[in-house]
Formats: C-alpha cells, sequence, structure tokens
C-alpha cells in the first residue's frame, strides 16, 4: 500500500477537538482553509488565534513530496543534516527529466539512460532515507500524488510549486523550495506567514464545451498572476461540488498561475468517489467520520463577504471556454473572442502543435473528454492539421486509458503518445526547427506559457486551454477557431461540426495498471550507500554557505537591474538545463541569462564595473566573485514568481551575489533566499527603482543592528561621486535573522543534528 493510513487516522484523531478549540478562539465560524492550518499546528492544540497576512505560525505538514529535478537539490541538502531517516512520509518522483521527441517507447529508454546517474542517485537515497520512490515514467508528480497520497484535511508540501493540485482532493498543499522540505523531512516545524483569504463561490454547473480548466483560466484573468499572492483561494457552492475530483485538481494545480499559497476545496462525494476508485476505500471511510469537519462552516459559505478577505463568483451556467496567452496564463481571452484579438495583436493564427498533459491536465477524465472530441473527428472524416501530442498523467492513466481505446483514438488521429512525464510542459521538447525561432502558435492544455518555456523558442506563441479545446483547435489547425459555432471541411468536402465533448471523471472498468512504477525504501537503510561520482557533471555534494561577516555590506557592485517579469526560468532556466540540478556549480552558469537589463534591454549582456565589458551574466558575477567583490541584484514587481526551484536563490548565493532588491517579490522565492542566507529587500517606495543606475556602488547598512520590522538603509554611491539614500523593507523574523547570520538555515540544521 503506497499511502499511509495509520498517518491519516492520527491526523483525523485530532481534527475536530483542534478544529473546535480554534473555532473557540477565534471567536466565529471557520473556512476549511482555516480548519486544516489550526489543525496542523506544529505546537499542537490552537491556543492563539492568528492574524492573516502577518503572523509567521509553525505548522506541522503531513508530507512531503519531491520531482526530480527539484529532488536532486533537497536531498544533497538532506544529507547534509545530519538524519538516519525522513520523519515525515516522503516521496521522490521522476518526471521532469525525460526529453519528448518521438513518443514515449524510444524517449523513456533514451532518458533513462542520458540521465542514469541522477535517477540511480535518487533511487539510493530514497532507498536510504525511507523515502518513496516513483521511477521515470511512473507518471507526473502532482498527478501520482492526487492518485496516491492526498486525502481531505491534509496539510502537504511539495519541491514544485504546482503541490497545490493536491487541492482537488481537499489537502491544503503548498510548493516550497528543497531547504524547506529538507527542514519537514528533518523533524523540523515548518513556518509559514498565515496565509489571507480568498473565497470562490461556485454556482450552476459546466455545460457543452466548459471544463474546470475555464474555470481558473477565468479566475485567472480576473485576479492576475499576482492576484493570489498570500492568499489560499478556497472555493465553495454548488457549482464547486457539482465538479470531478480531478477537474478540482486542475483548478487548484493553476493557482499557482495566479500566485496563490494554495487552493483547496471541501471534502465531497466527487472527492470519496476518486478516493475509492484509487484504491482507498479505507481512506474514504476515514474521511466520512470526520466530514463536516473536512469543510468550510455553513455559516461561512452562507456569509462568504463576513469570512474572507476576498470573494469572487462565477456562474458556471454562464462560463465560456477560454484561451489564456499568449506568454502569461492570465491573459484571458473568451475563445468567442479569440480570432479578433489574435488578428488585433499579430498572433498567428496557424496552430503547430496541440499537446496535452501536464499535471494541469491529464486525468483520465481529461484524456476521455480529448478523446471524444478525437473520435468525432474520425468519424466525420476530418484530420488534425496541427501536429497533436499527449502526455498521459501517470502509468496509472495511461494503462486504463489505452484499455479504454483513448490512445487509440488519438494515434488514429496522428497523435504522438509521450512519456507520462512533464515533457514540453518543463522545456524537455525536442522540438523539431524550434532552433529557427520562428514566430509560430502553440495550444496546451499546461498551466504556464512564459516565453521559451516549452522549446526554448522565444517567439512561440503558447495559449493555455483545455485538453478538449487543444483537441479541437489541434483538428481545425487554427486560433481563432471557436467549435461552439464553426464548421470544419471534412475529406468529402462537407462543412460538419464538433459536438460538445463527453467523458468520464472516472473509468467504469474501474483503474487499472500493471507497473506502476514505485519502489517501497529499505525497512532499514542505514547500510544503503549513496554514492555521488566526483567527477560527475550532474551531481556535486553540498559545502556550507559561509557566515555573515557581522559587517554592514559595503562596496556591492550591480550585478543587473533586472526590468519587468522576472521569473524563476528567468533566473534560472529550466529546459537544458535540468541536467545540472544536482551539480550548484554547473548550474549557477544559467544565473539571470533570462532577465532583461534595464539599461540596455538585453538578456544576459551585463556591464562588469571593473572592466567596463560587456558580457554574461554568470561570467561577469563569478569575475566579482574571484575579485572578492560582492554584489546586488535589482528586479521589478513579483520577482521570483513561478516554481520553487531554490536553485534560482542558491546561484546568486553561491556566486557572492550578497542581496536581491526589488518592488515586491514572490513568496516561494523570497523564502527560499532566507533559507540561503540571502538577502531580499523591497523598496519602501517603489520610485526608488529608478534611483538606481548603472555604474553604481552599492552598501547596504544596519546589519549589525539587523531587526524585525525594521527598515534597512541602501546608498548609492554613483559614478559622478554624488550620493543618494533610501530605506528598504525586509520581512525577515528573528528565525530568518539566524538564518542569515549563520549563512543558511541548513548551517543551523545541522548545529543542531550534531548537538
Ligand atoms: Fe511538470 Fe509542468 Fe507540472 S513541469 S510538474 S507538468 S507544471
Amino acid at each position: 500500500m503506497a499511502f499511509d493510513l495509520d498517518m491519516i487516522k492520527k491526523v483525523y484523531a485530532n481534527f475536530g477537538s483542534r478544529v473546535d478549540a480554534a473555532r473557540k478562539i477565534v471567536g466565529r465560524p471557520l473556512t476549511l482553509s482555516e480548519k486544516i492550518l489550526y489543525a496542523h499546528l506544529w505546537d499542537g492544540d490552537p491556543k492563539k488565534a492568528f492574524a492573516r497576512g502577518t503572523d509567521y505560525v509553525d505548522f506541522a505538514p503531513d508530507r512531503v513530496a519531491m520531482q526530480d529535478a527539484t529532488a536532486q537539490m533537497a536531498l544533497l541538502q538532506f544529507m547534509q543534516a545530519g538524519r538516519p531517516q525522513v520523519a515525515v512520509p516522503s516521496t521522490v518522483h521522476c518526471d521532469h527529466l525525460i526529453t519528448a521527441k518521438v513518443g514515449a517507447a524510444i524517449d523513456l529508454p533514451n532518458a533513462k539512460t542520458e540521465s542514469a546517474e541522477v535517477f540511480d542517485f535518487l533511487s539510493s537515497v530514497s532507498n536510504k532515507y525511507g523515502i518513496g520512490f516513483w521511477k521515470p515514467g511512473a507518471g507526473i508528480i502532482h498527478q501520482v500524488v492526487l492518485e496516491n497520497y492526498a486525502f481531505p484535511g491534509g496539510m502537504m508540501i511539495g519541491t514544485d510549486s504546482h503541490t497545490v493540485n493536491a487541492g482537488g482532493l481537499g489537502m491544503v498543499a503548498i510548493g516550497v523550495g528543497g531547504a524547506d522540505a529538507c527542514d519537514v523531512m528533518a523533524g523540523l516545524p515548518w513556518e509559514l506567514k498565515f496565509p489571507k483569504l480568498i473565497g470562490i463561490k461556485l454556482t450552476g454547473k459546466l455545460n457543452g464545451w466548459t471544463a474546470a480548466k475555464d474555470i481558473i483560466l477565468k479566475v485567472a484573468g480576473i485576479l492576475t498572476v499576482k492576484g493570489g499572492t498570500g492568499a489560499i483561494v478556497e472555493y465553495f457552492g454548488d457549482g464547486a461540488t457539482n465538479l470531478s475530483c480531478t477537474g478540482k485538481g486542475t483548478i487548484c494545480n493553476m493557482g499557482a498561475e495566479i500566485g496563490a499559497t494554495t487552493s483547496t476545496f471541501g471534502y465531497d462525494e466527487s472527492m470519496e468517489r476518486y478516493l475509492r476508485a484509487t484504491n482507498r476505500n479505507e481512506v474514504a471511510d476515514e474521511a466520512n467520520k470526520i466530514k463536516e469537519y473536512l469543510t468550510g462552516d455553513a455559516e461561512v459559505y452562507a456569509n462568504p463577504e463576513n469570512y474572507f478577505d476576498q470573494v469572487i463568483e462565477i456562474n458556471l451556467d454562464e462560463l465560456e471556454p477560454y484561451l489564456n496567452g499568449p506568454f502569461t496564463p492570465d491573459l484571458a481571452t473568451p475563445v468567442s473572442q479569440m480570432k479578433i484579438e489574435a488578428e488585433k495583436n499579430g498572433w498567428p493564427l496557424k496552430v503547430e502543435w496541440g499537446l496535452i498533459g501536464s499535471c494541469t491536465n491529464s486525468s483520465y477524465e481529461d484524456l476521455s473528454r480529448a478523446a471524444s472530441i478525437a473520435n468525432q473527428a474520425i468519424e466525420k472524416g476530418l484530420t488534425t492539421k496541427s501536429a497533436f501530442g499527449i502526455n498521459p498523467g501517470s502509468e496509472q492513466v495511461r494503462y486504463t486509458a489505452n484499455r479504454d481505446g483513448f490512445l487509440k483514438t488519438f494515434e488514429d488521429l496522428d497523435a504522438t503518445i509521450f512519456t507520462n512525464a512533464c515533457g514540453p510542459c518543463i522545456g524537455m521538447w525536442d522540438r523539431t526547427g524550434a532552433e529557427k525561432a520562428e514566430k509560430n502558435t502553440i495550444v496546451h492544455s499546461f498551466n504556464r506559457n512564459f516565453a521559451k518555456r516549452a522549446d526554448g523558442n522565444p517567439n512561440t506563441f503558447a495559449f493555455v486551454a483545455s485538453p478538449e479545446m487543444v483537441a479541437a483547435i489541434a483538428i481545425s489547425g487554427n486560433l481563432g477557431f471557436n467549435p461552439l459555432t464553426d464548421t470544419l471541411t471534412n475529406n468529402k468536402g462537407e462543412q460538419v461540426k464538433l459536438d460538445p465533448p463527453t467523458g468520464h471523471e472516472l473509468p467504469e472498468k474501474g483503474f487499472a495498471v500493471e507497473d506502476a512504477g514505485f519502489q517501497a525504501p529499505a525497512a532499514d537503510g542505514s547500510g544503503v550507500n549513496v554514492l555521488v561520482s566526483p567527477t560527475s557533471h550532474r551531481l556535486q555534494l553540498l559545502a556550507p554557505f559561509t557566515a555573515w561577516e557581522g559587517t554592514d555590506l559595503k562596496g556591492l557592485k550591480l550585478l543587473i537591474k533586472a526590468k519587468g517579469k522576472c521569473t524563476t526560468d528567468h533566473i534560472s532556466m529550466a529546459g537544458p538545463w535540468l541536467k545540472f540540478r544536482g551539480h550548484l556549480d554547473n548550474i549557477s552558469n544559467n544565473m539571470l541569462i533570462g532577465a532583461v537589463n534595464y539599461f540596455n534591454d538585453k538578456t544576459d549582456t551585463v556591464k562588469n564595473e571593473t572592466t567596463g565589458e560587456y558580457g554574461p551574466v554568470p561570467a561577469t558575477q563569478r569575475d566579482y566573485k574571484a575579485k572578492g567583490l560582492g554584489s546586488i541584484v535589482v528586479g521589478d514587481e513579483n520577482y521570483g514568481e513561478g516554481s520553487s526551484r531554490e536553485h534560482a536563490a542558491m546561484e546568486p548565493r553561491h556566486l557572492g551575489v550578497r542581496a536581491v532588491l526589488v518592488k515586491s517579490f514572490a513568496r516561494i522565492h523570497e523564502t527560499n533566499l532566507k533559507k540561503q542566507g540571502m538577502l531580499g529587500l523591497t523598496f519602501c517606495d517603489k520610485d526608488d527603482y529608478d534611483k538606481i543606475l548603472e555604474d553604481d556602488t552599492i552598501d547596504i547598512l544596519g546589519l549589525t543592528t539587523f531587526t524585525p520590522d525594521v527598515p534597512l538603509t541602501i546608498v548609492l554611491h554613483h559614478a559622478d561621486g554624488s550620493e543618494e539614500q533610501f530605506p528598504v523593507n525586509h520581512t525577515y523574523n528573528a528565525q530568518q535573522i539566524e538564518w542569515f547570520v549563520a549563512g543558511g538555515a541548513l548551517n543551523i540544521i545541522r548545529r543542531e543534528a550534531a548537538a
């Protein structure tokens, strides 16, 4: 049995009493999010009410999930923590390191050879420390977690920003950096600022062409990529209970695209059906015993404006299908308006590829609905005008979808079935011709569509849609195609119309799988050796970062003043760099190469203040480091949005950047910087961003009295000899200041383990 029933029983044993205690202390009815948070306090029973958006709180998550790209660094850090076993159930999932090229039958064996040393490392380190290991081809982390581990009312952290997907099964599941995962696996509390709460009331029922995906595409359009920052989004209402469990997962998954801490739904019959269909009757039975605690209080949902910080209402009866993009997931266009918008904005109408998959939309239901469109196309004498690719979410989904004929339907329509893995969603897509950087359009059912994300081509215009809409658009080959109203010409020259999709929430004959790809850890791992070759270019054991020198930081060089969007993809690019995720020095050669330099509008071209020459960001920083000079990175709004990868914080730390000063941070990245002993600072007055000039030398003052809630001071020494100074904010609490002083959180954990 993959899931840990004893752990779930233990969580449920205290759940009701803790919720009752919290309700009394808070003095009002509770949302589901609050119930889960208060039931997972590190100190046990609730003793005080926490202020949302202000109080830092220690939690005790029930599980940890890690994907292969981030697990390497998380586990390299865990190896330094000095613990014999993980303290909470944890899993590793090999899904990011598999290139999609010609199809699973060839791509998967190739990946196993190409990344053998990484998979072997992850397998052996999992075996040693009591971690469940999901082999390459077993599936995408979040689909596998939903199928096996997620449970209503649970709290999980994962080293991937789409960990939030498990909200589809009523969890509070949060994406973190590897350093946070390392803490929890080492048996330490996990700290989070008590989130604000956004309530989304869903009324009505999806119909026709609308899918769960369209709900979150619409929400992204309303809230934008920053709108959920610092908040849990809680969905409720009859529209919510009308959704399937995996549909709820899709919605929660893309909560990451609005910056939300996580998203969740109350326990309902769709979740019970899903638990039972995925062989977890015992979990459903246990959940049923406390089900009134596993959803928000009735009064909260009756008068949500009294209990949430923000309330949005969406009527599913009136919802239209959406296409979001290009280049950002919050640019929401109803399908009916896409032709006009595309023509107005010069987005190429011809669609080169339609891709179905990713952790967002690769469930059995997703494939069944897309297959119903593919099937119609075959019956009506249509072919696909775009290339068409499918990544099933897990081996269980693939096996069952294959048994039920969906994969054959796709193949009959000339689709390529890629491995059960992330593939193009993470840029692991060897797309023929992408290197020509031609302007082109693709449509996919993924969650992210930042420039270069899927194929490395900055001129690929990627649009996000539901799987059934991707199928319809791939058949038409036209971004402006609206299947609700438009016809297509078939092989007899007739005008035919696609009927709305049909599908199955769950397989009628049940899920089936021969080998799900799971490897249980050794009962006693003390004798297991974890080998990392000292000459490996993909794995490198970590050395501790040095402690703070105890003085203010003076004479820092400006490495880059980044302009506009600077996501973790811009800071530490994925795609070809994924293979260096376990080798800090090698991957540091991608540091900030995607960020746009404010002073010349170029990427990866910054001025070396010591030579006056322009060069790549990593090489410039290595030169500063060699000369013993610290530096500072300046950024714009929502700096570090996107993924949870701590490489985006570790690389600058490793290469000697001392501080990152921005207009605002994405939460996970800000925490990652703190964990690594970096300074993450924000402008008190955002206009001060404009004061920073290319040739500035910069001091950071106030560190010798570094205290929570007290701003630090930036002094700019301009090249003309003039000086300016202004205050900058930070959100370090007392413990995080200790991390900074020690040179990183891990230095403290190791010290404690040795004591
Ligand atoms: Fe993988 Fe893309 Fe999800 S990279 S985990 S499928 S967001």
